[in-house]
């Protein structure tokens, strides 16, 4: 099943996630690519492990959903994410067997490898979501990367390198089959947990399941705007916000302004960066009957509730204030 980002709760629960088999163990892989690693590596077990695999690429997505679709295999789910957020917010501590990376990007240029997902804050991640003895498996092509990995892992303190043989299965993937058409050789690591450190969740709520609309945990606010108030003056805008230490990378981005053809009513599309979760996101601006506006997060496409999301209701009010609306409640 192809799970989107709302579909998660933070964090999630084998129990509620694989309702079917939660005692079961559960792997995690990151970037399957076009998903032939699990099927194979599946039929390994007895009894096919619990299975979460996460992948930046749409087309990889649809794809791997078929080879699992064919395989049979009920208990596994796909999402197209960035891994590193989703393993943060969703999956719960102590919670997984092994997390699984075949052939990462490399990232070999030295000024891009900060982008490279082994790192030390990996690993201290993973480590705090891994079962007691539960291990990453990383297999690469990529010696430098390898390297990189294992003087990262060692440095995070909580990870034990083993080398050794890859799982067949990670010697069949399409990248495999790749670099071994190139002559080169994967290496292989089990980077066994030796400590579990407190990593905590976010704070983050997907968009609730709820017709109420004063639902507190809603993004919301209730203006009044002046008689001659004009939509079309809405321009393009960009604000920083606030990171936890002072100043962050991350931004509320107020793309454009559409009007509905249905009601009176007008929605912003924002984007919304903090760190490596990027949303976009409609935020809905309406009349109402007693000639109020509610300003409001939008339902389509399950947005998780960020303070991000909330910077970009509150961007929108900000600009309605701008142009001489009057705040009469805030709920964000
Ligand atoms: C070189 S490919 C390997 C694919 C597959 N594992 C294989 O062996 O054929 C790396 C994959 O990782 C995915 N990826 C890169 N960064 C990611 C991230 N942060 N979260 C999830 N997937 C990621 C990419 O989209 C790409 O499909």
């Amino acid at each position: 099943m192809i799970f989107r980002l709302g579909d998660f709760h933070f964090p999630d629960a084998p129990s509620r996630l694989y309702p079917d088999t939660p005692g079961r163990p559960w792997v995690l892989e990151i970037g399957f690519g076009d998903g032939r690693f699990w099927p194979d590596y599946a039929g390994t077990f007895e009894a096919a492990p619990n299975y979460l695999g996460v992948e930046l690429s749409g087309v990889s997505l649809l794809k791997a959903a078929r080879r699992l679709k064919a395989a049979g295999l009920h208990n596994a789910h796909l999402t197209k994410l960035p891994a590193t957020p989703l393993l943060r917010e969703a999956v719960p501590e102590g919670a997984l067997s092994e997390i699984v990376v075949n052939f990462p990007d490399p990232w070999p240029k030295a000024e891009h490898e900060h982008h490279r997902l082994l790192s030390a804050d990996f690993f201290r991640l993973a480590a705090s979501r891994l079962r007691p003895g539960g291990a990453v498996l990383l297999t690469t092509d990529h010696t430098d990367y390898f390297e990189f990995a294992l003087a990262e892992a060692e440095r995070s303190g909580v990870i034990r390198a083993e080398l050794g043989q890859p799982p067949a299965a990670a010697l069949h993937t399409k990248y495999a089959l790749k670099w071994q058409g190139l002559g080169l050789e994967a290496q292989h690591a089990r980077f066994v947990a030796t400590a579990q450190p407190q990593a905590l969740h976010g704070a983050l709520t997907p968009y609730p399941d709820t017709t109420d609309p004063e639902d507190a945990r809603v993004p919301h606010a209730v203006l009044e705007l002046p008689a001659d108030f004009d939509f079309s003056a809405f321009e393009r805008r960009a604000v920083r916000l606030p990171g936890a230490g002072g100043a962050s990378g991350d931004t509320v981005v107020l793309l454009d302004a559409y009007r509905s053809l249905r009601r009176e009513e007008y929605t912003v599309l924002a984007h919304v960066v903090e760190g490596e979760l990027t949303q976009e996101v409609l935020i809905n601006v309406t009349q109402r009957a007693g000639g109020t506006t509610l300003v409001r997060l939008g339902k389509f496409g399950g947005p998780i509730i960020t303070p991000g999301v909330k910077a970009a209701v509150g961007a929108v009010t900000d600009w309605l204030v701008s142009q001489g609306g009057a705040v009469r409640h805030l709920g964000y």
